[in-house]
């Protein structure tokens, strides 16, 4: 997730874009970079580092000229330095262009436009797009043909902001699973990945959709279908949200906004990792000796981390705290163990000092992490990034899902490679792993049902959320994120462990929260969801089986969903049930009390 702003008008540009990229920073921050034109020369400056650093030792406001672009960056592809900062320029240095997403087949095209003879700075996958237009350029008509015929050529997701030096009257823009929007200004025009970029120069916006492009003048702006050509006839919007509500797009906070952004950030990691985990997989395919080490929500998704390896790849991690294996498993680790770190920040000093101590004993170790160049990544043998775009609420959400989702990938790899199970069953899997961002889709539809739930629940002061197998890990993220924004008492546990002891604390009206997908321990989940009826509890189930609503207050039906995958459909209605529980009861969930988003101390 990275922000773009274009300006075209009688401004100085760089003054409207660098105000722009400053309210633009929520959506990335680790390199910046503007481009303007003036007298049909391009002017380029970018460095690693935020707009506030840079603006002054680049000279940003200096810049010529009355239209430009502008990037802030939120790495995907290439640590996050001068070099792969955008904007990124072809070989003639005529054309240059900014980015949000990712090119999913840009691997492929890189080999294809090194063989024509092209030039590569960067380690991104955006300078393809520049080659490529640059080499469609030597055979279209114009560069408005050239732009399109490179534009079908790219699979993945790509916002796309474009200055060619020989066209003085014009910004070229691109949406295709990225956001865009036009703002419609008198004598001059906006382009945004958000609205907060230009609001305080208009309100008068337009949404691109998915496959078109846009010609902005200082006059106006023509929207065409990049597959057809076709001219695409917009609707213009007013505006009427506040800069702070603009930001988190009309949410009321971005734990809300980020939980909706599920969908996408799964398809992302998905798009994002596709390429890679094989290889990755036949890295570390030899290893039987598994560590998983991981704090809070990470540590949640190493649960499921061991359940997919067990289940698919025939192995047995141990999952452990980081903070606990730092001080403990310094005797058993050696050269033939493989460490997997999972780190959303990539920075939390637990995980850190355990992927050293990893290093220190010979061992190999692979991090998924969500934020490129950090730590965690610099330090680590191997990488799988999440690529879930920056999350700004302290509450892990959409980090979460995308962990799992990777996890899921590497377990079906490693299978594949070590044919420990059916390769049918692992196709079917692999289908439905991209179904995944429809069914969370459907499940943040029972939003309203959530809003209501927690209203009838809002005076409990103890809850406890039950799972069996892979759903273990599902019911404590449910209870961690309860206790985290709404500071509500909670418990997440194998619901085998019931009747050793948290039984006793059941009683008329307390919640039960059962995790209960159809699979291996179904059967058992119903039994344990009778126990805790009969000593009057209140049961909230989420399943896939009519069965449950017998038994249940409160049953939430699941989209069918197999048991390995369900983790990431399951988790996101408890997400939202913490978040209106949270709000309902005053708190801000972005900034829980006592809690940080990335715990750089011990
Ligand atoms: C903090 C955050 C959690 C996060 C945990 C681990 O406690 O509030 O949301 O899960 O740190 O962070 P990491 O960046 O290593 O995943």
């Amino acid at each position: 997730m990275c922000g773009i702003i274009g300006y075209i008008g009688d401004r100085k540009a760089c003054d409207v874009i660098v105000s722009g990229l400053k309210r633009l920073e929520y959506r990335g921050y680790d390199s910046v970079g503007v481009v303007t034109e003036n007298g049909g020369e391009l002017y380029i400056r970018k460095g690693a580092g935020k707009i506030g650093e840079l603006e002054k030792k680049l000279g940003l406001s200096e810049l010529p000229g009355n239209r430009g672009i502008g990037h802030t960056r939120w790495a995907t592809h290439g640590i996050p330095d001068d070099t792969n900062a955008h904007p990124h320029t072809d070989c003639t240095g005529e054309i240059a262009l900014v980015h949000n997403g990712i090119i999913e087949n840009y691997l492929e095209l890189r080999e294809e436009l090194l063989e024509k003879g092209h030039l590569f700075r960067s380690d991104t996958d955006t300078e393809v797009i520049a080659h490529l237009i640059e080499e469609e350029l030597k055979t279209a008509g114009d560069f408005e043909e050239a732009l399109r015929n490179a534009l079908n050529r790219l699979k993945g997701s790509f916002a796309l902001g474009i200055i060619y030096s020989r066209d003085v009257e014009h910004l070229y823009f691109v949406r295709h699973e990225s956001p865009l929007v036009l703002g419609i200004g008198e004598g001059e025009m906006f382009a945004a990945s958000d609205v907060p970029a230009f609001l305080p120069y208009t309100n008068r916006a337009v949404f691109i959709d998915d496959g078109e492009y846009v010609i902005l003048s200082k006059e106006g702006y023509t929207v065409k279908d990049f597959r057809t050509g076709a001219v695409r006839e917009k609707e213009v919007h007013t505006i009427n949200w506040s800069l702070e509500m603009a930001e988190k797009q009309g949410y009321p906070h971005f734990m809300l906004k980020e939980i909706h952004e599920e969908p996408k950030a799964v398809k992302e990691a998905i798009y994002g990792n596709i390429e890679f985990m094989d290889r990755i997989a036949e890295e570390i395919a030899e290893y039987d000796k598994i560590f998983i080490v991981a704090m809070g929500t990470s540590y949640h998704a190493g649960i499921v981390g061991k359940y997919l390896f067990q289940r698919l790849a025939r192995k047995v991690p141990i999952v452990e705290e980081a903070s606990e294996f730092r001080y403990e498993a310094e005797g058993v680790i050696d050269k033939n163990t493989l460490v997997i770190a999972i780190t959303q920040s990539g920075e939390t000093a637990d995980t850190l000092a355990a992927i050293r101590l990893a290093k220190k004993r010979g061992a190999k170790t692979l991090s998924i992490v969500n934020v490129v160049g950090s730590m965690a990544t610099r330090i680590s043998d191997l990488v799988i990034y999440t690529h879930a775009g920056p999350e700004i609420g302290v509450a892990a959400t959409k980090t979460y899902t995308t962990q799992l989702t990777v996890l899921t990938m590497l377990a079906i790899a490693l299978a594949r490679h070590l044919k420990t199970v059916d390769g049918d069953y692992l196709n079917t899997l692999e289908e439905d792993l991209h179904k995944l961002p429809e069914l969370i889709e459907e499940v943040l539809g029972y939003e309203d049902e959530l809003k209501a739930l927690a209203e009838e629940l809002e005076e409990k002061k103890d809850f406890f959320y039950i799972g069996r197998g892979i759903s273990v890990a599902t019911a404590l993220e449910g209870a961690l994120k309860l206790k985290e924004i709404s500071y509500i008492h909670a418990e997440g546990l194998s619901a085998g462990e019931l009747k050793h002891g948290p039984l006793a604390l059941i009683e008329d009206g307390v919640p039960v929260v059962a995790v209960a997908p159809s699979g291996k321990t179904f059967d058992k989940i119903v039994s344990n969801i009778e126990e805790a009826k009969a000593r009057k509890g209140f049961i909230i189930s989420l399943g896939d089986n009519d069965e449950l609503r017998k038994i249940s207050d409160v049953f939430l039906r699941m989209p069918e969903v197999d048991e390995l995958l369900s983790p990431v459909v399951y988790v996101v209605p408890l997400q939202l049930l913490a978040y209106h529980l949270a709000v309902l009861r005053g708190n801000d969930p972005d900034k829980p009390r006592n809690l940080a988003k990335s715990v750089t101390v011990e």
